[in-house]
């Protein structure tokens, strides 16, 4: 069992125990060490992030590197910007060409991968379901692929609350049935079926995290959400009250809510980045696969969330009510007990006029950035 394991780990020297509360567990020194260090910092280590140029793996990266750590940036910057990657080392790649893959990484190591690269708008993947499957799909098994041909062994995955589709509980838990109203929530659940099965078949562990509604931005504003389009509705309400952007649409207010539009679990994409860092500490002494929601648990409507955008902003922000949006639940909520018991993580940005105001700052100070603008 323990050579099983020992092999399992890629390691070759003495083997530590441990016990973590879900029974006894085979430790290698090199665990050990990275336990110890991991939110001191110190002993960088060396991660690949995929998608570290788009919205929340540069918030990733960024956490990753005030612990001390260092990445290796993998992104095809087709909806990434070179100005999110930091400094750090870049490969240029498409995750469906395999070939391309493969050379990139041949002889690679890494202490841990973060999957990000994705599509991920429901709107378009309904539009696109081809592209989204290539993408996230094949994308996710050309990595994977790779990944076991490098002897690399565990993986946190950007998922959604997207793979529930519509609740048949107040808030959603992990076991709750998984059935997707969107061909993007279709995409990320195969991705977690792979990653799955990977784990069952070889010595490979992955945390998934799904994530409810990311939303602000960096504390220092450095980084932030820079969709184009954007379609998300913090910025979009931001950017309509900077005369940036598009006028809002509220998409349906005849949903069964109180005041009629949909409810969301907005969470600040520095407590999502710092929930992934939790979650490769997790990896470092736990086997297997496992899913995380990530969400505040409490639910904003769209009014109320505009509310907040008022008041960050000051100003009054005009709407319009559109139709409803294809593959829109009327709500979601996550139970994220989970994560806060098995990951030890808390988010810390807790209010909707927090989250909001940080997105109003990186609004404000976006065009100051000429670098940001190419
Ligand atoms: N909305 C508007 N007007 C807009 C933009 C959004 O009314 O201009 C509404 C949407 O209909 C929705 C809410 O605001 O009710 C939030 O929409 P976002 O586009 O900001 O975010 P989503 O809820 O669509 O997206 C999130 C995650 C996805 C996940 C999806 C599941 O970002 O990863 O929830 O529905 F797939």
């Amino acid at each position: 069992m323990a050579t099983q394991i020992f092999m399992a780990l890629g390691m070759n020297q003495t083997l530590g125990m441990a016990s973590t509360g879900e029974g006894l567990q085979v430790l290698s020194p090199r665990h050990l060490r990275y336990h110890e260090t991991w939110i001191s910092g110190g002993n960088g280590m060396h991660f690949l992030v995929t998608g570290g140029a788009g919205y929340i793996g540069s918030h990733t990266v960024r956490a990753l590197l005030q612990q001390g750590h260092s990445t290796t940036v993998l992104d095809d910057f087709s909806t990434g910007h070179r100005w999110a990657t930091q400094g750090q080392a870049v490969i240029e790649v498409d995750l469906k060409d395999l070939g391309a893959l493969r050379t990139a990484l041949a002889g690679t190591t890494f202490d841990g991968v973060f999957h990000f690269a994705a599509k991920s708008l429901v709107a378009e993947s309904n539009r696109e379901p081809q592209l989204y499957y290539q993408n996230n799909v094949d994308g996710t098994a050309h990595l994977l692929t790779v990944a076991l041909e490098n002897g690399w062994n565990r993986c946190v995955l950007s998922s959604t609350a997207a793979v529930y589709g519509n609740p048949i509980t107040d808030t959603l838990g992990e076991a709750h049935p998984k059935n997707p109203i969107s061909v993007y929530g279709q995409t990320k659940l195969a991705m977690e079926h792979l990653l799955e099965r990977t784990c069952a078949d070889h010595p490979f562990s992955a945390v998934c995290l799904r994530y409810f509604n990311a939303a602000g931005a960096a504390s220092d504003a450095s980084l932030g959400e820079a969709h184009d389009p954007e379609t998300h509705l913090i910025p979009t309400a931001l950017k309509a009250a900077a005369g940036t952007g598009k006028p809002l649409t509220i998409f349906g207010d005849d949903y069964p809510t109180a005041d009629g539009t949909c409810i969301r679990d907005y969470i600040h994409v520095e407590d999502l980045a710092n929930a992934h860092l939790h979650a490769m500490n997790y990896l470092a002494d736990h086997q297997g696969f496992i899913a995380c929601n990530l969400g505040n648990g409490v639910g904003f409507s769209v009014k109320a969330v505009l509310a907040a955008c008022e008041q960050a902003v000051g100003a009054t922000i005009d709407y319009s009510i559109g139709a409803r949006r294809k593959g829109d639940p009327a709500t979601l909520v996550a139970d994220a007990t989970r994560a806060k018991d098995v990951l030890d993580w808390q988010p810390t940005h807790t209010t909707i006029e927090a989250i909001v105001a940080s997105a109003w700052v990186w609004e404000r100070t976006w065009e100051i950035h000429e670098d940001r603008r190419g």
